[in-house]
């Protein structure tokens, strides 16, 4: 990862060390981000062949979003801390190439000021001890024309990252303003803002009774708690680890995929998130029974090195990657993928 132009006066290289320590950074050493990608890799594709390719068709429509290919760009936050330009150029660069953002409640720009670069887009939210603090908040994501909340619900805690915590601090601006807050210009400096301890089905229902808009459980690795989850009114469920960055050693969300799918039997969309890198992982996901994948640290790599003109660089490569590898799996359209196309994880089981 080069250093992000336009930091004048800075130090590049610590800058770039920094960068590197906060968006790649995960408790402990870093064991469950690597065990993320690792365990897509572990999945043995079984291409199929002597099928006709010739028509490809992988464009969805998810919750008032569409897509190219089954792909979001995954909600982190502070993307001012990579870049100078941060959320507003991933919203351009992901809109020229048509691939949709999930906005992060932490973001560097106010939600409006990205919703004025990007093509519809889901909000994600945390939702704290004192639930009326994020009211402003939610209405200024509606009037800006979210079409979904994705409601993180992995987070009651700060996983211990050691090395992203070193690298945030690095990055702060010399003011000594976060770069994560400016959605809350109406909450006092150094209010708790994360989740709350008590976070329960409830917040579903009521996060969706304030802003009439569809919620979607992120975080979910278990099927008692997707249940739950669909039980309280979820519209879809994220199968999520936090991209390895919350609890060490949880189990990889290509493993967790397949319990939680069952577990939902059809009734609202799963998708997951964590280690996704390439067209061939994203087939791995849907024929495990995914709808749709996200992708958080290559758009942060992406943003880092090339601004807005890199995300669009990235999303048009990966769209094409996806689109390669589902041709060269005999799958050129999305009802066409099934379990078929994977074998067994290598390795030692679960
Ligand atoms: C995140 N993630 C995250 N998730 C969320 O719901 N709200 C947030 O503000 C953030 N912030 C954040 C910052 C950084 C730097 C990273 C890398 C990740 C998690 C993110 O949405 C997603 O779950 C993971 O990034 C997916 O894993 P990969 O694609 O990064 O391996």
């Amino acid at each position: 990862m080069t250093a992000a132009p336009g930091w004048a006066g800075a130090d590049q290289i610590a800058v770039r060390e920094a960068v590197e320590a906060y968006v790649h950074g995960g408790p402990g050493d870093g064991a469950t981000v690597r065990a993320n990608v690792a365990a897509w890799e572990s999945l043995p594709l079984r291409p199929r062949v002597l099928r006709d390719v010739t028509h490809v068709d992988t464009a969805i429509d998810l919750l008032g979003l569409r897509a190219p290919v089954p792909l979001l760009a995954a909600p982190w936050a502070g993307h001012q801390l990579v870049h100078p330009d941060g959320e507003v150029a991933s919203a351009k660069g992901l809109a020229s190439a048509g691939l949709p953002m999930v906005q992060s409640a932490g973001s560097s720009v106010p939600v409006a000021d990205v919703a004025a670069h990007s093509g519809p887009f889901w909000q994600q939210v945390y939702v704290p001890d004192d639930r009326t603090l994020i009211h402003g908040f939610l209405d200024r994501a509606v009037a800006a024309g979210a079409t979904a909340l994705v409601l993180t619900v992995d987070h009651p805690a700060v996983g211990n990252t050691l090395p992203f915590r070193a690298g945030l601090a690095r990055l702060a601006p010399s003011d000594g303003r976060p770069r994560v807050a400016a959605n809350f210009p109406d909450v006092a400096p150094g209010t708790p803002l994360g989740t709350a301890t008590d976070l329960g089905p409830r917040d579903v229902e009521r996060l969706a009774a304030r802003t009439g808009l569809p919620v979607v459980v992120k975080g979910v690795l278990r099927a008692d708690d997707a249940r739950t989850a669909v039980a309280a009114g979820a519209a879809a469920v994220v199968v999520s680890n936090h991209g390895g960055r919350q609890l060490a050693g949880s189990v990889t969300t290509a493993h967790a995929l397949p319990e939680v799918v069952d577990a939902v039997g059809g009734r609202v969309p799963v998708l997951v998130d964590g280690g996704i890198r390439r067209g061939e992982d994203v087939v791995r996901a849907l024929a495990l029974g995914a709808r749709a994948v996200l992708a958080g640290r290559p758009v942060a790599r992406a943003l880092a090195d090339g601004g807005a003109d890199g995300v669009e660089r990235w999303a048009r490569e990966t769209i094409e990657d996806v689109r390669r590898a589902l041709v060269l799996c005999g799958a050129p359209t999305l009802d066409s993928v099934g379990r078929d196309l994977v074998g067994d994880f290598l390795g030692s089981p679960v």
